[in-house]
């Protein structure tokens, strides 16, 4: 059977006045919402708060919540979100390294689901002993900070290697993918392995996004269809 790929537009990249209009235009074409938390510390900007993260989750009672956070001091930070009523908590490997496989496994005790990121300079290798607490591994293919950057390429191997990974330890986290990601690269980034592609200015920056969700969504269909029938 062909791989579903899911697609998590990024609010980072809706009308920051109008975000549930936004919201609307992709008329149900999407599978997550991902939403992006940024403290001006562990990236440079900001982004949205944890009521604004209990707001999404109260006018979209049935949402995946995808919910990436960019920020030092999760113990302050992390708590708030996991009271907020989001789907799933992805935190970064170079937050409080050594605290990792803690803050996983708070987020999990909570019923939540986990992720983990990797900035484009961290290797997959690196998360290795914490893997089987990690529902999700989000790669970011850019520097995370700002909607709206270049696709770094050799993310693409990352998640080569993140497939591979799963296969040998019989792990059963999804990959996604985030930053960069437009209509030109996107069926390469599932042919890859990725499982959620998220993207927030390629979606948001059309007149109709709902269409260019529609026709991402097919053409992946149909080259991982293609693929299958290679095989
Ligand atoms: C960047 C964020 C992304 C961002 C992606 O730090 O994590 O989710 O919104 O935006 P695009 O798709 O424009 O690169
Ligand atoms: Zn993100």
């Amino acid at each position: 059977m062909t791989r579903n790929v899911l697609l998590a537009p990024s609010l980072l990249g809706a009308n920051p006045l109008d975000i549930s209009g936004s919201i609307e235009s992709l008329r149900n074409n999407y599978d997550w919402l991902h939403l992006d938390i940024m403290d001006g510390h562990f990236v440079k900007n900001l982004s949205f708060g944890p009521e604004f993260a209990r707001a999404l989750r109260k006018r979209y009672p049935d949402a995946f919540i995808d919910t990436h956070l960019m920020i030092d001091e999760l113990d302050v930070i992390l708590p708030l979100f996991m009271k907020a009523g989001v789907s799933l908590i992805t935190i970064h490997a170079e937050t409080e390294s050594h605290l990792l496989h803690a803050s996983l496994s708070r987020i999990k005790d909570a019923g939540i689901k986990t992720g983990i990121a990797l900035c484009p300079p961290t290797q997959a290798a690196s998360i290795k002993p914490v893997l089987e607490l990690a529902d999700l591994v989000l790669v970011m293919s850019v520097t995370p900070g700002f909607g709206g950057q270049k696709f770094i390429e050799s993310s693409l191997d990352k998640v080569r290697e993140l497939v591979s990974l799963r296969e040998a330890y019989k792990h059963e986290y999804v990959i996604e993918i985030d930053g960069g990601i437009n209509e030109n690269n996107i069926t390469k980034v599932a042919l890859a392995g990725c499982d959620v592609i998220v993207a927030g200015s390629a979606v948001f920056n059309n007149d109709r996004p709902d269409e260019w969700l529609q026709s991402v969504k097919g053409k992946m269909k149909e080259a991982l269809s293609n693929i299958d029938r290679t095989k």
